[in-house]
């Protein structure tokens, strides 16, 4: 069996969640009529302080759905220029949605500067230059940061520009695909950061699906988006069931993972000539700098032939995820092959 680190989506589901798997309760969900799939939008919602929620299919699906519940054809999306929405999502509230994205350079810790994300938003002015631009939407953040190497973003840089957003009445959503290793590794409880944003995007991963949380008139609004995106599922309480899991009894285990991840980060900076890129690591995701492109891909390559699957971020950066599937044997016999590899060169 290789040693999956390439991303925390390569989770399965665990015994308990296939038991509550086959014992769903289910019924037509697109009619509103699937217990299950109540069940987890309502513990969702009561646990993000939001009025309510909405099951989807993935969190680009989410993300995608949240966006246009917020803001119609022509409207800018202004979000990090190393986000997931902007880089991931296969340009989809644009390609789909009409929307334009708005760039904003993204510090090393995943923040926006709030300089940057003030001058982002065009106003109103009393000349013609205003038509010119694309309205603003809508703010988006991302935290934990994927590809600031799993950055916490704190809450009070989230009321800083939750104040921004409110000064010029716009939504502010949160993809928080993983908002629960934020909670977990500062035991902050997780409304101190959706207390600041219009809508929240939650990842369950395994097996499948993503929770959005926000007012009623927004989950209104994005039911409707969902069914468009061709989202609106049936019975879906099958797999529903395994997501109450989820959020009921595993949140507090990505503690292990962050543990883990200390261990991938340390053998990380035993390689020498590799530097760790954040050289913090908050959470479960472990992001470093190889000397060039070409030998992050190479150095990667080796490693799979070892039974060690990591993920190459592009540019030379390399990244590891640790996750349920993944032991801290793992982790310390990942660091011995990373270690043995990188000094043999075998690649
Ligand atoms: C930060 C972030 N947002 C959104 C997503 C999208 O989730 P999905 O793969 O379910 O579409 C991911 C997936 O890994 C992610 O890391």
């Amino acid at each position: 069996m290789p040693i999956d680190l390439r991303s925390d989506t390569v989770t399965v589901p665990t015994p308990a969640m296939r038991q509550a798997m086959a014992a769903a309760e289910v019924g037509d969900d697109v009619f509103g009529e699937d217990p299950t799939v109540k069940k987890l939008e309502t513990l969702a919602a009561e646990m993000t302080g939001k009025e309510a929620a909405l099951f989807v299919v993935s969190g680009t699906m989410g993300n995608l759905a949240s966006l246009l519940a917020h803001c119609g054809r022509g409207r800018e999306v202004i979000v990090g220029d190393e986000s997931h929405i902007y880089h991931y999502e296969n340009g989809s509230a644009s390609a789909l949605g009409g929307l334009v994205f708005h760039p904003v350079r993204t510090n090393p810790d995943g923040t926006l500067p709030l300089d940057a994300l003030k001058a982002a938003i065009h106003l109103p002015a009393h000349n013609y230059h205003f038509y010119h631009h694309a309205p603003p939407g809508v703010i988006c953040l991302e935290n934990t940061h994927n590809r600031c190497g799993g950055r916490i973003l704190s809450p009070e840089y989230f009321a800083e520009v939750a104040a921004i957003a409110a000064a010029h009445s716009l939504p502010v959503h949160l993809d928080g695909a993983r908002l629960f290793n934020a909670v977990v590794a500062t035991g902050r409880p997780v409304t101190d950061w959706t207390v600041h944003v219009s809508s929240v995007q939650l990842c369950l991963s395994a097996p499948v699906g993503s929770l959005i949380c926000g007012s009623e008139a927004f989950v209104h609004q994005a039911r409707w988006m969902r069914k468009i995106l061709g989202g609106g599922m049936r019975q879906a309480g099958v797999i529903a069931a395994p997501g109450i899991i989820a959020l009921t009894e595993m949140v507090g285990r990505l503690q292990d993972d962050h543990r883990n991840a200390r261990i991938l980060a340390d053998g990380v900076a035993s390689l020498a000539g590799v530097a760790l890129d954040p050289p913090e690591v908050d959470t479960n995701i472990v992001v470093f700098r190889m000397p060039g492109a070409a030998v992050a891909e190479a150095y990667a390559a080796a490693l799979e032939r070892e039974g060690l699957l990591i993920s190459d971020f592009g540019g030379g950066r390399l990244r590891l995820v640790t996750h349920d599937g993944i032991s801290e044997a793992d982790c310390r016999q990942a660091v011995n092959v990373m270690q043995r590899v990188w000094k043999e060169k075998h690649f």
